[in-house]
């Protein structure tokens, strides 16, 4: 990966996956948060959905944990005057070590897959109270038979299909409280920055960025021919 070209591209953007306000709002509505619930945004990026999450929580806290130093930096910048907010570089792995733990509700937007599922969902409930609630996206099959595409579209990731993504999750101790592939809108919203940033960058820069500008590009181009097959799927669930 060539770093520099990466965040030549991403540098500032407002998230870095699919996601919006209404996403947060309706997982939030299915966890019932107390109002001064300590939220943990796990994986953060750039703290695209910090602002809607701390709007469920008017006496809480949401505590972001990203490993990334240049996505932290981008984040303490926009939550540097928002006191109930912490931006912290950290490993997700290890959430259960936090000063913070254990938090009433886990988010992770399109990030636990890199733990690896099962490992992902174990470190979430050892994070989590009693009770407590993770909300995570993560990519899922909504057809019997995806084509070739969309399976291509995960480069060798086995997504799973709403079905499995229960059953994991019963077998770690949750109760699954709701489950929503995210909407278009949801990956626009990432989609649409990118490409306003690559088009930029196409009169700009030098032709050593093209590769990754193209590879940027490619991905909004093959997740909207496969959009109807696959996706993220957010899913809710209590630990019980
Ligand atoms: C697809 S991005 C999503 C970012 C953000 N949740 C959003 O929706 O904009 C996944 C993020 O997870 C972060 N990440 C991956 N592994 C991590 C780990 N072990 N601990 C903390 N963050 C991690 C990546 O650096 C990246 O910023």
């Amino acid at each position: 990966m060539d770093w520099d070209a990466f965040f030549t591209v991403h540098k500032d953007l407002p998230r870095e996956g699919p996601g919006t306000q209404d996403d947060v709002d309706w997982a939030c509505g299915l966890a019932d948060l107390a109002p001064d619930a300590v939220i943990c945004d796990a994986g953060a990026g750039p703290g695209g959905d910090v602002s809607a999450l701390l709007a469920h929580v008017p006496r809480g806290r949401v505590v972001a944990v990203e490993k990334v130093p240049g996505f932290v930096r981008q984040g303490q910048t926009r939550f540097a005057d928002t006191p109930r907010v912490s931006f912290e570089e950290g490993d997700m792995a290890a959430l259960a070590d936090h000063a913070q733990a254990p938090f009433d509700l886990i988010w992770c937007a399109g990030a636990l897959y890199f733990l690896g599922l099962e490992a992902g969902i174990a470190a979430m409930a050892k994070a989590l109270k009693a009770g407590g609630v993770l909300a995570f996206s993560e990519p899922c099959f909504f057809v019997d038979s995806p084509s070739p595409a969309a399976r291509a579209f995960w480069d060798g990731y086995p997504a799973q299909t709403p079905e499995t993504l229960s059953k994991m999750l019963q077998d770690a101790g949750f109760a699954v409280l709701g489950q929503r592939a995210l909407p278009d809108d949801s990956w626009e919203a990432y989609f649409r920055p990118m490409e306003r940033r690559i088009a930029e960058l196409r009169t700009t820069q030098s032709e050593r960025l093209e590769p990754m500008l193209e590879a940027c590009a490619a991905e909004a181009d093959a997740w909207r021919a496969v959009r109807r097959e696959t996706g993220y799927l957010l899913s809710v669930a209590r630990l019980g």
